[in-house]
């Protein structure tokens, strides 16, 4: 491949151009090589490693346990898949909040090891210094307000962000200083609609929802949860487009009962010689 094929089709840049004209965003999770090759080229514009992968693959209750190496891990088999889509990836809990030196170090190593295109960072005024920190070395920055996972023990419940006013005005004051710094997106996550329309009309850059309704600039989901392979998960905002549990839990059991049979392997299905 030459140099110039090896920058991804979708940049950040890109995604600008794409709000500015009114194209949606579309974006969704994957953590590793063979899901991320059929969501690139099914046509994603967006895959986010996210560090839902401490639920999804590692079953952990909370985000809060995932560490930076397995981020890293996760990335590098999600970027080997990649021709199209631009790369994002989350900076785990613990690597970037109140040490700005710290959050350089550790985006840095992402985009070392794994040749993602951006990080996604959690929070707003907190966080801005490491944000400022990371975009000053060249790398892009995503920024996530609203319900922000990472935060759980302090929030207590997953409950719909910024219903009160005084957390409405944070929202939106967060989302213009991260705009402002120089971050290409931003996640929303479970906020009234009407909030979440009202930051994307006031940014240019792009703002991406899930469970923000329908007046924003892209959506993203959790892969697992759209293809239906964890059933028990049915926020409101979910929509499943597989119901991959059924599917895959009778494909085991059929595969259990051809081989308790004897059915399994067949003649073909063998090597006589
Ligand atoms: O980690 C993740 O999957 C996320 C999405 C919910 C946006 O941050």
């Amino acid at each position: 491949m030459s140099t110039e094929n090896k920058t991804r089709v979708v940049t950040t840049y890109r995604l600008s151009e794409m709000k500015a004209r009114g194209e949606k965003i579309s974006m969704l999770t994957a953590y590793d090589f063979s899901m991320a090759k059929i969501l690139d080229e099914a046509g994603i514009d967006v895959i986010l490693v996210g560090d839902s992968a401490a639920n999804v693959m590692a079953g952990h209750r909370t985000t809060v346990p995932i560490t930076l190496d397995h981020m890293i891990y996760h990335a590098q088999s999600v970027v080997r898949a990649v021709n199209r889509a631009l790369v994002v990836v989350d900076l785990p809990f613990g690597t970037y909040q109140g040490n700005s030196k710290q959050a350089l170090a550790s985006a840095i190593r992402i985009m070392k090891e794994t040749e993602a295109d951006a990080v996604k960072m959690e929070g707003g005024e907190e966080i801005l210094e490491s944000v400022q920190r990371i975009l000053s070395a060249g790398i892009p920055v995503m920024g996530h307000l609203g319900l922000t996972p990472q935060s759980i023990h302090k929030f207590g419940t997953y409950t719909v962000r910024a219903r009160e006013e005084e957390e409405a005005k944070k929202l939106v004051k967060d989302a213009l200083i991260l705009e402002q710094a120089g971050c290409f997106g931003i996640v929303l996550e479970k906020i009234p609609a009407s909030l979440a329309e009202r930051v994307a009309s006031q940014t240019k850059i792009p703002m991406i929802g899930i469970g923000a309704g329908n007046g924003v600039d892209g959506q993203v989901l959790v892969v697992h949860d759209m293809l239906g392979i964890n059933k028990d998960f049915s926020p409101r905002f979910l929509r499943r487009y597989a119901d991959l549990y059924t599917t895959m839990k009778g494909a085991f059991e059929q595969y259990i009962g051809d081989v308790k049979s004897g059915d399994f392997p067949s003649n073909k299905e063998q090597y006589m010689e």
